[in-house]
């Protein structure tokens, strides 16, 4: 195959719109460009034919200052995959530890002529701090407690894929909503294409103002999980919490915890999700995340193609049409 498909992307990528910096504030008509490009990379990787010249000659670097398996590995794939040379930067070994700054660390990989620059980095705004200082197209792939679009994109294909679309769907996002990036984005897109979305977890991991992005709150599994299409679950972040907040695993599995029983409240055959890392017999029972309903291993496979389509449409953004 000498040539990616195309989506009509240029009418919806000008100049300003290189970066893919979080979800917020996009229009559907810019959000079903990935998702339509990512869904024919899934069937392309499924056979194994990724047009391997589509990014030939591009540099992509990913430049994570946090842990990360699935979306470090799969920008590394769908680099690849498209033929791109694909650096990953390991900061833990770089002169980040010599006192090096963010900034100058991203001008000096700039210097280099890198094409595209994924950050993931704890620090919320810190990859759109970089997008006004480098000539790279920069993606966000996590940052601080902010955004996370590229999981929120792999989410809303996973759940195309099942029902034909997303609006009218009802999802519920479940646990820790206040420390997850994946919470926020996914907020931001499902509302976007339509679909209803409850927040449900404990009053201390939900923030007050929530309901100004236009969710439902609810603070019980068994009223929040009520005939909903979609249960999304959440891992505890415990690394952005302080004291108060963190509840003993066993008491939150007891109360918040996804289980058949509380599952079985969901419209029948609900879709069970979790963005991964996920922690067992914490905010999700073995059964359930094991079970036929859960796609949670779709989720890790649709990350690769829609990480394609970003690479992909961001490297012809500002093409004439
Ligand atoms: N992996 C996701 C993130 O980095 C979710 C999580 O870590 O719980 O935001
Ligand atoms: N879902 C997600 O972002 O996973 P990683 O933290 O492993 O990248």
């Amino acid at each position: 195959m000498s040539d990616g498909p195309r989506a009509a992307p240029q009418r919806f990528f000008p100049q300003s719109t290189r970066h893919l910096l979080g979800v917020q504030g996009m229009h559907p008509t810019r959000i079903e460009p990935f998702l339509d490009l990512a869904e024919s990379y899934a069937l392309m990787n499924r056979s194994r034919k990724t047009p391997r010249d589509r990014l030939r000659g591009r540099t992509v670097i990913n430049l994570f200052f946090e842990d990360s398996t699935r979306t470090r590995t799969s920008f590394e794939l769908a680099g690849k995959r498209l033929g791109a040379d694909v650096i990953n930067m390991t900061v833990a070994s770089s002169s980040v530890n010599k006192g090096e700054t963010l900034l100058d660390t991203a001008t000096t990989l700039n210097a280099m002529r890198t094409d595209l620059l994924v950050v993931r980095h704890a620090q919320s705004g810190a990859p759109a701090l970089l997008a006004q200082k480098v000539d790279a197209s920069v993606v966000n792939a996590g940052d601080g407690t902010h955004e996370h679009p590229t999981q929120a994109l792999l989410d809303a294909l996973t759940i195309r894929r099942h029902f034909g679309g997303l609006h009218g769907l009802t999802v519920a996002i479940c646990g820790d909503v206040s420390h997850s990036r994946v919470a926020r984005s996914n907020i931001h897109l499902l509302t976007a294409m339509g679909a209803r979305v409850r927040v449900v977890g404990p009053p201390t991991l939900i923030p007050g103002a929530i309901g100004a992005l236009g969710v439902d709150v609810h603070y019980t599994m068994e009223e929040g999980l009520r005939d909903v299409d979609v249960v999304m679950m959440l891992r505890m972040q415990r690394e952005r919490m302080t004291g108060g907040q963190v509840p003993s695993a066993r008491e939150y599995f007891r109360f918040y915890g996804l289980d058949r029983r509380r599952l079985a409240v969901a419209r029948p055959g609900a879709l069970v999700m979790h963005p991964g890392p996920m922690n067992r017999g914490v905010e999700i029972d073995s059964r359930v995340a094991d079970s036929d309903q859960s796609v949670i291993r779709e989720q890790v496979e649709m990350g690769v193609a829609v990480r394609m389509a970003v690479l992909d449409l961001l490297s012809r953004a500002g093409e004439p049409t």
